[in-house]
């Protein structure tokens, strides 16, 4: 179990071992591990390394010591220590401040993450989610338009351009009460510049080196312009909330979305919600609610269209308890049992999050090594998940394991960590599961996949953008009689 350590003069702490003395991969001088693997690829490049070393071992990121923890029951224990023992990683705080950017939940630390994180949890509950269906599913209807219309156009779908398309429309109604319909506009849509953002922050949290403080070249810029232009839309969606506010004083008893609640919060000068996190909190839930859900919904499309039974078994749950979208209830959504358990399945085998990086508050101890204060640790949360001990076939798609009613379902739930864990654990995860039910179900009640397509036909590759993205899928369809 971890405890507090104190670290002697030496650098030494009786009793613990140090980073250094783990195995790990073999390091050039300066560079470490860098130039060993593909940036995009280093949650493959962990997890390569947690085989071959043990589930505890070290790697350099340049100079940068990185102790990796692997096991999912170590994961657990640290995840759950936040926000006292462990935080966030305070580059990414720096880094997306450093670009012009705004932090909320997800970078936030002690108090103002407590205040905030109330908030954001009321927000999202299972009751505001379920009063939120009746948009949510207007949101839908406008995905199955667009859908039909690619059918009778017999044109190809960028899979993950509509999916995102479909998750920032949700979220937006849901957080900030503002109805954006990307799914009807061609426009140039905002999703474009939360990627590029997306890409470029995760690019320099890797970084060894600020390279863009000495040299800016064209990505940079773009990566500039772009954050500009979502710190303009966050501007224009606070405003709004403003204006509603002002123009209905009633909606300050009961806000009725998170971007009122906490713009009155703010009014009020509660403790940890400034004007500032009030805009925060929009950029988070823009950037934590589109990539994930959408590259989510993405990966369980393509490994259903590669698994016929399993996909020919969902298609006739939807089409038996849900076949028309207009009749989507609450109810329907959850009597789809397979349906989740694809979902859930997907998840295990290819999560949007394979890793969550850690950052020690103090002088402290992992597992019998000594940490210091801003220490770097890497959980790698695809290990377990994909090992024989606890999911028998781990390599295979089975949406069935997790139907079971058993001990193994139950124990799989705490292996399997998509949405993270402990206090942290992510507060979506009702909205995106039933997000990823509707969007699921929309498409196998109305739809025959005709196919989904990636670049090489061979299956979608991995890579890393912040979250773990399926490589170009496109999608054909066919409407229903
Ligand atoms: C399938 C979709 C999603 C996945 C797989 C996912 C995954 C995660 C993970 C792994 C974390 C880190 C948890 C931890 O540190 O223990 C997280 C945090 C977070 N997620 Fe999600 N997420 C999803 C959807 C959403 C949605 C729809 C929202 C929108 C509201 C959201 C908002 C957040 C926020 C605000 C945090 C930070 C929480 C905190 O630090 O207290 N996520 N998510």
């Amino acid at each position: 179990m971890s405890t507090e350590a104190t670290p002697t003069r030496s650098g030494g702490t009786p009793g613990l071992r140090r980073l250094s003395e783990l195995p790990g991969p073999r390091r050039l001088p300066l560079l470490g591990q860098l130039g060993q693997f593909d940036m995009a690829q280093v949650h493959r490049a962990m997890e390569g390394w947690a085989r071959l070393h043990g589930p505890l071992f070290q790697v350099h990121f340049g100079p940068q010591p990185v102790l990796v923890v692997a096991d999912h029951e170590a994961v657990a224990r640290l995840l759950r220590e936040r926000p006292e023992r462990f935080g966030r990683s305070s580059r990414l705080r720096e880094i997306t401040l450093e670009l012009g950017g705004v932090t909320g939940l997800f970078a936030a630390e002690g108090e103002a993450w407590r205040q905030q994180r109330k908030m954001v949890m009321s927000s999202f509950s299972p009751g505001q989610v379920r009063a939120y269906f009746p948009a949510l599913l207007g949101v839908t209807q406008r995905l199955q338009s667009r859908w039909a219309r690619a059918a009778r156009d017999g044109a190809r779908i960028d899979l993950q351009a509509d999916l995102k398309r479909f998750t920032v429309d949700a979220i937006a109604g849901l957080a900030f009460g503002t109805e954006v319909n990307t799914l009807e506009s061609d426009a140039d849509p905002i999703q474009r510049h939360l990627d590029l953002v997306l890409a470029g922050i995760f690019k320099r949290v890797m970084s060894p080196l600020p390279y863009w403080r000495w040299v800016r070249r064209a990505a940079d810029r773009e990566l500039e312009q772009s954050m500009a232009a979502v710190q303009e839309a966050i501007g224009g969606f606070v405003a709004q909330g403003r204006a509603r506010l002002a123009a209905d004083p009633a909606r300050r008893a009961q806000p009725p979305n998170l971007l009122e609640a906490m713009l009155v919060a703010a009014e009020r000068g509660d403790a940890g919600v400034s004007e500032r996190d009030v805009a925060g909190n929009v950029s988070t839930m823009l950037f934590a609610g589109e990539d994930t859900t959408a590259n989510t919904l993405a990966w369980t499309i393509h490994l259903l269209h590669r698994h016929p039974p399993a996909l020919a078994r969902a298609s006739a749950e939807v089409r038996a308890l849900a076949p028309q979208t207009a009749a989507f209830t609450p109810e329907a959504m959850a009597a789809l049992e397979y349906l989740e358990a694809c979902a859930l399945e997907a998840m295990r085998l290819k999560p949007v999050a394979p890793f969550l990086g850690l950052e020690a508050l103090h002088d402290t101890e992992v597992e019998g090594v000594a940490v210091p204060a801003g220490g770097v640790i890497w959980c790698v949360l695809r290990h377990d998940s994909v090992d024989e001990r606890h999911f028998p076939n781990p390599d295979a798609f089975e949406p069935g394991r997790w139907l079971a009613a058993d001990a193994a379902a139950a124990s799989g739930k705490r292996v399997a960590m998509p949405f993270g864990s402990g206090p942290r654990i992510c507060p979506g995860r009702y909205l995106a599961l039933l997000e990823i039910k509707l969007a699921l179900a929309v498409l196998l009640a109305n739809f025959e996949i005709e196919g989904v397509d990636t670049p090489d036909g061979r299956e979608a590759a991995e890579t890393m953008h912040f979250t773990m993205n399926p490589v170009g899928l496109s999608m054909r369809l066919r409407e229903r009689g």
